[in-house]
């Protein structure tokens, strides 16, 4: 079992590479908690049958997990290389909900992410609304960008910052609320999808990060659609604008490009002990099982050298929104794998939607509440492996449908 009393021993954190000042008072917070013998750590826990558990090499008859029925556990017992056995975890991770697997799931993405550590949840909602909600409190100001994700939105609910919504990417909306709100409150923060997940469009994140720094603001974003597709190593947007060192909170999804389920957090090592002791999504939610986090683990090994597949489907997608443009369809240019083709209104978006599914495909009608009135929408999500043949058709069917 780690030391707690050791454990910010490791953290000298001004010499470490992601430590960004505006994440300092977390350090203190962290500190008294030790303190006051609050501070929690996540212990890798190996589950050996129904009852019994290892932590440490130790035997231990488990009498912290909710798998009352033993419905989590298959008798032919957990493999020593692949966690097959369990479909549930348990419980949840600083009880005995964290294995090995997840131990190693998070070193995986702070490799993958070139991070100094990072945190798993069992779902990226769960990241963004326990990461949004714990950092920025009372006292604090927390700008969130009109198109971001549900969940992001519902951190924002969920946090006691005052919080203000900014059109849509519009930076200089964000530069006149800062400069009239800013000096007001004690921290500030930014929130923001990086690739958005409705109308496929980037965030403005040189200009977000050049106020970030004249507003002393600290950056959050989700790349839950960008990670696997950005950046020449795969880590998204950030890398890819060249921002890795200035945003210090950086969120991310296993259930998009690393097909898996679960979502994650990465950063510099305050941040991630930050939100294991007061992200409530974390400490209160049943991890994933073993199973997930190891496959999850191994997809990021896969991920980090799929660098053709990433120009491929960029590739595909610019060629791909250049066809619908000509073909009479309002389809913003860009190369992101979500491509959303602007209706009139919500009638003729489901109208078209089921014009299409009668065709043979099924592309999602976006209506509000998920996207203003005037952005209804049919959303096309590609994926390396749809063919020539199936995107020609779909052309052809879409035309034939919004007609
Ligand atoms: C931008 C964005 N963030 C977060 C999420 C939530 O991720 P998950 O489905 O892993 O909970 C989604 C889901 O669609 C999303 O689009």
């Amino acid at each position: 079992m780690p030391n707690n009393a050791a454990l910010y021993c490791r953290l000298t954190l001004s010499q470490q590479k992601q430590q960004v000042a505006p994440l300092d008072w977390m350090e203190q917070v962290l500190q008294q908690r030790q303190q006051d013998s609050l501070l929690r750590v996540a212990v890798p826990t190996k589950r050996l049958s129904p009852t019994l558990i290892e932590i440490d090499g130790k035997q231990l008859v488990n009498f912290g997990a909710n798998d009352y029925l033993g419905l989590s556990w298959n008798s032919k017992g957990l493999p020593t290389i692949r966690p097959s056995a369990t479909s549930g975890s348990g419980s949840a991770p600083l009880i005995s909900g964290y294995s090995q697997y997840h131990s190693d799931l998070e070193s995986a993405i702070a490799r993958f992410e070139e991070s100094e550590a990072a945190i798993v949840f069992s779902t990226g909602y769960a990241a963004n609304v326990g990461t949004i909600s714990a950092i920025a409190q009372e006292g604090d100001l927390l700008l969130s960008d009109s198109l971001n994700h549900a969940s992001l939105i519902d951190g924002c609910r969920l946090s006691k910052a005052k919080s203000i919504v900014y059109p849509h990417n519009d930076i200089q909306a964000i530069d006149e609320i800062l400069k009239q709100h800013r000096a007001s409150f004690r921290r500030c923060y930014l929130a923001t999808d990086t690739l958005f997940s409705m109308n496929g469009d980037l965030a403005n994140l040189t200009e977000i990060a050049r106020l970030a720094e004249d507003f002393e603001m600290t950056v959050i974003v989700d790349e839950a659609h960008a990670t696997g597709i950005y950046g020449s190593h795969g880590r998204g947007w950030v890398e890819e604008c060249g921002l890795e060192d200035s945003i210090a909170v950086r969120i991310g999804t296993l259930s998009k490009s690393i097909g898996c389920v679960g979502g994650f957090v990465h950063g510099s090592q305050v941040l991630v002990d930050y939100l294991r002791n007061f992200s409530r999504t974390y400490v209160y939610s049943t991890s994933m099982p073993e199973l997930v986090a190891w496959n999850a683990a191994k997809n990021i090994q896969k991920l980090s050298k799929m660098n053709a597949e990433r120009s491929q489907i960029r590739e595909t997608s610019k060629g791909y929104r250049s066809r619908l443009i000509s073909a009479g369809l309002r389809v913003p240019a860009g190369d992101g794998p979500i491509i959303p083709i602007f209706l009139e209104s919500s009638v003729k978006t489901i109208s078209t939607s089921h014009r299409v599914r009668d065709l043979g495909f099924y592309v999602p009608a976006i209506r509000p509440p998920t996207v203003p009135d005037d952005q209804c929408m049919l959303r096309v999500s590609l994926s390396i492996h749809h063919t020539e043949e199936q995107l020609d058709k779909l052309i052809v069917g879409l035309v034939d449908a919004v007609k």
